[in-house]
Formats: C-alpha cells, sequence, structure tokens
C-alpha cells in the first residue's frame, strides 16, 4: 500500500501535535517534582525536619470512660457553601439558616469551611467570574452571624476561578476571607493548635488551588506542587499531638500530590494524621451520609467528605472524646426553608448588614462518642481498649431545650437499653453530654451490634442516631459506592508509591 504524500503530511502534523502535548503536561506539572523558587510562595525546606514515630494510641493503657464530662470537645465543618448572588433557592438562604438556627444551638469550639465560599457563575451558570457582593454577603454573614466563633475558611476551586494567581486583584479571598492572613502568611498552608489539659490536637489547613486558577472546568483538580508539600511536611511530621486532621477542598481522587524535596509523598504524610476533611463531590455516593472513606494496608487513616451546604444543608459534627474520633453529619430541614425572593437574593442592606431570614427549628442532633462506630475505627490512632473498659455509653445532644425538657430512648439492638440516660454535662460549658450504664462484656462476641438513640424535643421533633459497634476493634467495611472504591483505589496508589521507593 502506497500512502498518498499528504497523509505523510498529516502523520508528522499528528506527531508534533503528540509531542507538544506531552511537553505541556511535562512543563505543567513540573511543580509537583521540584520546587519552584519563582513561585512567590516559595519557602525553603529547612534540611532538619526528620520524621517522628507516631505515639501508638493503641498500645496505651485504657482510660476509664465514665459519666463525668472530661476529655472530651467538638467542632463542625461545612463546605461548599456557593453563595450566589444569583440563586435564590439553597446557597445563600442555606448558609444564613445554618449561622442562624443551627450554630447557636451547637457552640462548637470552631468552625472550619472546606471551600467554594461563593459560586462565582453568573445568571446562566455557564459563564464564571467573581463578584464581590457575593464575597460581602459571605464576610459580613459570618461577622454577623458567627461573630463569638472562631472560624477557619481556605478556597474551594469556585473562589480561584479566573484567578491569576495569589495577588490578582480578583483574587477576593485575600479581602473577604476570613482565613486570608493566615493562609498568605504561611505561603499557602496554615495549622491552629487546641490545648487541653487532656492532650493538644493539631489542625492544618492546605489551600489547593492550581497557583494560576482557570476558569472552569480546567480546575476541577487540586494541586499539591513541591513547595506545598514542604510546608505540610513542616506541619505534619510531628508527634507531639495527640490528633493531626488536615482539611482541604478537594477529595484525594482530584489531586495531583507531588512530592517534597526529601521525597515524602501524600502516602507518608497520610501516616501522621488521622483524618483528612475535604469536601468539592456535594453528592456523588450514595447511602452513608455520603461519606468516603479511604485505606490501606500500610495507614488506618481517614478520607471523608462532606456533602454540600448549597443544595442539601448538610454539616459535620466531630467529637474527640478520650481520644476516639466520632462525627456525624446532618442536613437541614431543608423543606421548611422557602427560597430568597428573587430581588433578595443579596440579603444585604446598604451598610452590609446582613438581612436574616426568619428563624428555623431543627430537630435534636445526637452524636454518639462511645462505643465508637465501627466502620470509622482507626486502631493504630485511637486508644480504642477505652470502649470495653468504659462503665458508661457517652452521646453528645444539641438542641435549644432545656435537658430535663427531652425524652431520651436508648436501643440496644432494637431491645430498650435497659439504664436510664442521665445527663452529665453543663449547658453553660457548652457541653451537652449524657450518659447511660452499660457491661461493654455484654458485648463481646465477635459481632457487630446497633445502638440507637432517639431524643424527642416539647415541640414533638425527634431525632435519631445510630451506630454498628463491635468490641474487637475491627473495621467493618462501609458500603461507600461507587466513591468509596474511586478513593479507595487512589490513596491505595498513593501508598504503593510511597513504597516502591
Ligand atoms: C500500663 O500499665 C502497666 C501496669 O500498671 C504498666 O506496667 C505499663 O508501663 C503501662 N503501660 C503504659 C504504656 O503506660
Ligand atoms: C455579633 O452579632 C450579633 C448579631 O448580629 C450582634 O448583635 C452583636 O453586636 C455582634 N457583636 C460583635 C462584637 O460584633
Ligand atoms: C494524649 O496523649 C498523651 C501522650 O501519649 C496521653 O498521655 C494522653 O492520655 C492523651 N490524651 C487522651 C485524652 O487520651
Amino acid at each position: 500500500m502506497k500512502l498518498h504524500l499528504s497523509s505523510y503530511f498529516w502523520i508528522l502534523i499528528t506527531i508534533l501535535g503528540l509531542i507538544q502535548t506531552f511537553r505541556l503536561n511535562f512543563v505543567s506539572t513540573r511543580d509537583l517534582r521540584q520546587a519552584n523558587e519563582k513561585d512567590n510562595w516559595f519557602l525553603k525546606q529547612k534540611q532538619d525536619t526528620i520524621p517522628a514515630k507516631l505515639v501508638h494510641a493503641g498500645l496505651r493503657n485504657a482510660t476509664q470512660m465514665g459519666d463525668s464530662a472530661a476529655n472530651i470537645f467538638y467542632f463542625i465543618q461545612v463546605s461548599d457553601l456557593h453563595i450566589s448572588k444569583f440563586q435564590p433557592k439553597g446557597h445563600t438562604i442555606h448558609f444564613l439558616h445554618f449561622l442562624q438556627s443551627t450554630l447557636p444551638v451547637i457552640k462548637p469550639e470552631f468552625v472550619v469551611v472546606t471551600g467554594d465560599l461563593v459560586d462565582a457563575k453568573d445568571q446562566t451558570r455557564t459563564v464564571s467570574a467573581q463578584h464581590p457582593e457575593e464575597w460581602q454577603v459571605y464576610k459580613s454573614a459570618v461577622e454577623q452571624g458567627a461573630n463569638t466563633t472562631k472560624w477557619y475558611d481556605m478556597r474551594g476551586n469556585h473562589d480561584c476561578f479566573d484567578l491569576v494567581d495569589w495577588q490578582a486583584e480578583n483574587n477576593m479571598y485575600k479581602t473577604f476571607g476570613e482565613s486570608a492572613k493566615l493562609l498568605d502568611d504561611g505561603k499557602g498552608v496554615y495549622s491552629w493548635q487546641v490545648s487541653k489539659s487532656f492532650g493538644e490536637y493539631n489542625f492544618v489547613v492546605v489551600d489547593s488551588c492550581p497557583k494560576k486558577g482557570p476558569s472552569r472546568p480546567f480546575n476541577f483538580f487540586g494541586y499539591l506542587t513541591t513547595n506545598t508539600m514542604n510546608r505540610l511536611v513542616s506541619k505534619i511530621m510531628s508527634n507531639s499531638y495527640n490528633h493531626t486532621f488536615l482539611f482541604s477542598h478537594y477529595p484525594t481522587t482530584t489531586m495531583l500530590t507531588g512530592k517534597s524535596t526529601e521525597g515524602y509523598t501524600f502516602g507518608d504524610l497520610a501516616n501522621h494524621f488521622s483524618i483528612y476533611f475535604c469536601g468539592h463531590l456535594h453528592r456523588l455516593t450514595a447511602g452513608l451520609g455520603d461519606v468516603l472513606k479511604s485505606y490501606s494496608k500500610s495507614t488506618d487513616s481517614l478520607e471523608l467528605e462532606l456533602s454540600d451546604m448549597k443544595d442539601h444543608g448538610s454539616y459535620r459534627i466531630i467529637a474527640v472524646d478520650h481520644d476516639m474520633i466520632s462525627f456525624v453529619d446532618i442536613d437541614l430541614p431543608i423543606d421548611e426553608i422557602p427560597p430568597a425572593l428573587a430581588e433578595e437574593t443579596i440579603p444585604l442592606t446598604e451598610t452590609n448588614k446582613i438581612v436574616w431570614p426568619k428563624k428555623i427549628k431543627p430537630a435534636p442532633v445526637i452524636l454518639i462518642t462511645n462505643p465508637k462506630d465501627s466502620r470509622f475505627t482507626m486502631p493504630s490512632k485511637e486508644p480504642l481498649q477505652n470502649v470495653r473498659k468504659s462503665s458508661h455509653i457517652r452521646f453528645l445532644v444539641f438542641t435549644e431545650y432545656e435537658p430535663t425538657e427531652l425524652r431520651i430512648k436508648v436501643f440496644m439492638d432494637d431491645k430498650h437499653h435497659p439504664f436510664p440516660a442521665k445527663f452529665v454535662g453543663s449547658m453553660k460549658d457548652n457541653m451537652p453530654l449524657w450518659t447511660t450504664l452499660w457491661e461493654p462484656n455484654d458485648f463481646d462476641d465477635y459481632s457487630t451490634h446497633t445502638l440507637r438513640i432517639e431524643v424527642t424535643s416539647p415541640d414533638g421533633q425527634t431525632g435519631t442516631s445510630q451506630v454498628p459497634f463491635r468490641m474487637d476493634n475491627m473495621r467493618m467495611k462501609i458500603q461507600g459506592g461507587v466513591g468509596e472504591w474511586v478513593i479507595w483505589s487512589n490513596m491505595a496508589k498513593l501508598v504503593s508509591d510511597e513504597k516502591k521507593k
């Protein structure tokens, strides 16, 4: 067969095109492989960061967990607010209800927003642009609706649409973001510590927006460049904390991660933090409160993606009780939330005061902290032996009513638990802790049991929470669906990369 001359020409063009594609890909991902000194967030890595061994919580002697309101604190994560000047339903109005009706009832230690603060789209939802009004609504709402709460935030892909770089005029997070200074001073990574009489806890945020934010859909993926990895290594690889938590916008499946100058991968870091909290994918998976989980043979750390505030009114309460971590994902009662009027999608007065919607009354929210939910156990990071030695079931109940006004029912494997629940916390100290006596040895039979708690408030609303638990510290397989598999396989890949080194 003889090819026509023009065929050779087109083959040549195709080959040149392919070469150019590879070259561009190589150049554009260079920051994932080596530190970029020209990046205005460049920081020379100290050479003396030697990763230390974790204190193995699994080897600690058990602490007797009883009915004292000690050794416990809790915080909130929300994600994907998408404050919008165009959308009357969901979006802004969900966030305002969260601030007005939920936050004052829960009174967390702090709130973390894992990105996508604004929607940054036009009316037709096709063109992206940063709108100052949306940013002003976010800033005013946090200032006026959460002014007694510590607040941490970060950028998501929507907050970086159309940005050239951090210095860009339209990087509005720089002006309106609550943690903009922390993020800038920390060159894309910042952290804070919660110091309690019973332990030290470390919280790390990483901005994984592409440094030169393209417009959508090209910034669906996040990046951890070598510069960023260097900073993460210095914040995370430490053994002086009971737990380290990492927050970013992107799940690891949608993140391209580089190596630190010393060669540490994200998989190496995963051994040193307990949970990676993220958002971004909204509601990808079915069931299980849309929790995604990742694990592998060499780390039992969890990756937990949270559903969005924008459409589902979702938020997450995380409690650390005697170093065991529990969480519950709750949706606002969105059927009770009427959309804003079309002319009120920017709920601001002329002096930037928020025009708050009418309050709603959500049902009581319950977070069970002992026994620990066996879908999310981390045997190397939590002292799970505490559960067997405990004398009481422990749970938090969040509601605006007094403890004496609540009706509490406890069911064990669908049977009424024989002991009454008792309020042992303190409303004054924001610790709504309840306990009830139990005998953990009765459940030490290598099978899975179910604890269900129902709380009814005087207005007739009932909140329910249920956890599967086991006494043998085994982690149950969770039915996370496609999302779980995707994240699992990615994490496995990160960890196998680490082994190849
Ligand atoms: C646990 O308790 C035993 C007996 O009291 C003691 O010998 C041991 O050192 C303790 N281990 C730890 C890790 O504290
Ligand atoms: C906090 O917000 C509330 C409600 O908007 C307001 O009444 C109060 O004055 C604010 N306090 C401060 C210190 O800004
Ligand atoms: C925190 O870690 C220290 C050191 O390992 C340990 O002694 C302490 O009991 C831990 N705190 C809790 C609440 O378990």
